[in-house]
């Protein structure tokens, strides 16, 4: 365990080329797709990548600017909508029921969450369109299965990255968006040690890449997003409320989920755009995320591996308010369905709009030996413990959720308990892998 898979944040997939100039830390990153027809294409676009990154050193100033970073993304990625694509972006959205259907734009739609949340919205009826960059930060197999997963129920995931402006913006044109499901970002919280970069581009670039996206549509969507319970950082103080300080991130992942729900104020102050803002708490579950510790302490039990348990100071176990999938879609559904309209047209507003922020905890924190405890229990396997001291890295002791707000206006109510949660997640993980596990991954939390 803790071994790292060291991986480039935007790998590859076949059909496009895609560049962009990063003038946050002053690197260009670049992804290219290499099906063997495309992989001439990616030759040459490299070439051309490299050219362009002696300009851009040369030639950009290290501050954001007056819009710089989005006037170029238009004209960095190579995307072109063809006929088949924008079909199946329309069938994809078609909503199957008559009562005020929403057609939401999920992001992260490859994703753990997105994934359950994309197949929740479709079942009842709207219409849903996805859109995922399939990075290899864990394995992309899984990313590409929960993306057949999602087809086999009508719904397309678009392979792509937030930050493509102009891609977004042909979505909107197609179709009309009422509602953004926003979950793509780079997640993890010891990651952000190896590759800080993309936390930026993803969760702070990509997030104002989807606001500003969202301001100038007309009717504008309203946006749900996902924040996360890493915001509490060091505060010692339980259950985590909403009112409570969030200053203090002990990592940059929670810097960044941080700086989300200020620059979403700001969105919603000037240009009216309708925000709700969801602390998820360590969230688990079948289709989960393999850097998360229940899934990998799952691998490596079955392989006989040991298992790194760790403590924090003086001992005291960690502890998290693990939520189970099921309960985090119905506070997403849940805030999809109280969200009121934006009011911003033409990309001004015309009057207050709503800004909230929710827990979207479980509220019966436990600890990682008894999680281990219950692993044990489902794969009838004893696990190798290994107890170790908690490395400062950005991980935090204990979680845990006041989640009274949710309760009293999205009716949330979590319904499954860690023992029920794993017992499904088990289940799925031996129907998914057999015993037969692939490769090491990274844990977080
Ligand atoms: N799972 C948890 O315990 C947890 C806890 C707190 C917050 N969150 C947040 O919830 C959201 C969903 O988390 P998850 O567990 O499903 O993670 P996930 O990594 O499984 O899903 C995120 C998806 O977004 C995609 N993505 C990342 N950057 C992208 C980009 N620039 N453009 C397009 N797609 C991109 C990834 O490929 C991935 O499929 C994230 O915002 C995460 O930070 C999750
Ligand atoms: C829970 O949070 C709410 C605000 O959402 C607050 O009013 C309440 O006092 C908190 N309860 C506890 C026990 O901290």
């Amino acid at each position: 365990m803790g071994q790292v898979r060291h991986h480039d944040n935007f790998p590859s997939t076949p059909g496009k080329v895609k560049m962009d100039r990063s003038n946050y830390f002053g690197r260009v990153t670049s992804r290219w797709h290499s099906t063997a027809s495309a992989r001439l294409l990616g030759c040459s676009a490299l070439l051309l990548a490299f050219a362009l990154v002696v300009l851009f050193r040369v030639s950009s100033s290290s501050d954001l600017g007056d819009g710089g970073y989005f006037s170029h993304s238009d004209v960095h990625w190579a995307f072109k909508p063809t006929r088949v694509w924008e079909k199946k972006v329309r069938q994809s959205c078609l909503p199957r029921r008559e009562d005020n259907p929403m057609v939401v734009l999920v992001t992260g739609a490859a994703g753990f969450v997105g994934t359950h949340v994309s197949l929740a919205l479709k079942k009842r009826g709207d219409g849903v369109v996805g859109i995922d960059n399939f990075n290899s930060y864990y394995e992309v197999s899984l990313k590409i299965a929960r993306q057949e997963l999602l087809a086999k129920h009508g719904i397309f995931v678009i392979d792509a990255d937030i930050n493509d402006a102009f891609l977004l913006k042909t979505v909107f044109e197609l179709v009309q968006i009422t509602h953004v499901m926003h979950l793509a970002a780079q997640a993890g919280v010891r990651y952000a040690m190896e590759n800080p970069g993309s936390y930026v581009q993803s969760n702070i670039a990509g997030l104002v890449n989807i606001f500003e996206i969202c301001k100038a549509a007309n009717p504008q969507p309203a946006i749900v997003w996902a924040s996360s319970s890493s915001v509490y950082g060091l505060n010692t103080k339980v259950p985590f409320s909403e009112l409570d300080r969030t200053d203090q991130p002990a990592s940059l992942y929670a810097a960044t989920k941080k700086a989300g729900e200020e620059i979403a104020h700001t969105y919603n102050h000037i240009y009216g755009l309708s925000i709700t803002g969801l602390r998820f708490f360590t969230v688990y579950g079948p289709w989960g995320r393999p850097d998360m510790a229940y899934f990998s302490f799952t691998r490596n039990i079955l392989k006989g591996k040991p298992i790194n348990i760790y403590q924090g100071p003086n001992n005291k176990d960690l502890a998290r308010d693990f939520t189970y999938i099921d309960d985090i879609v119905e506070g997403c559904v849940a805030s999809l369905d109280t969200a009121e309209k934006s009011t911003g047209s033409g990309g001004k507003k015309t009057g207050p709009a709503q800004l909230r922020i929710f827990n979207l905890g479980n509220t019966s924190p436990v600890t990682v030996p008894t999680l281990v405890d219950i692993l044990e229990k489902y794969l009838n396997v004893k696990a190798k413990r290994e107890i170790v001291k908690m490395p400062r890295n950005g991980d935090v002791p204990f979680t845990h959720a006041n989640i009274s707000a949710a309760q009293t206006q999205l009716q949330y109510k979590p319904e499954t308990n860690l023992e029920t949660g794993l017992k499904k997640f088990v289940k799925w993980y031996l129907s998914y892998y057999g015993d037969n596990t692939p490769h090491e991954s990274l844990v977080a939390w």
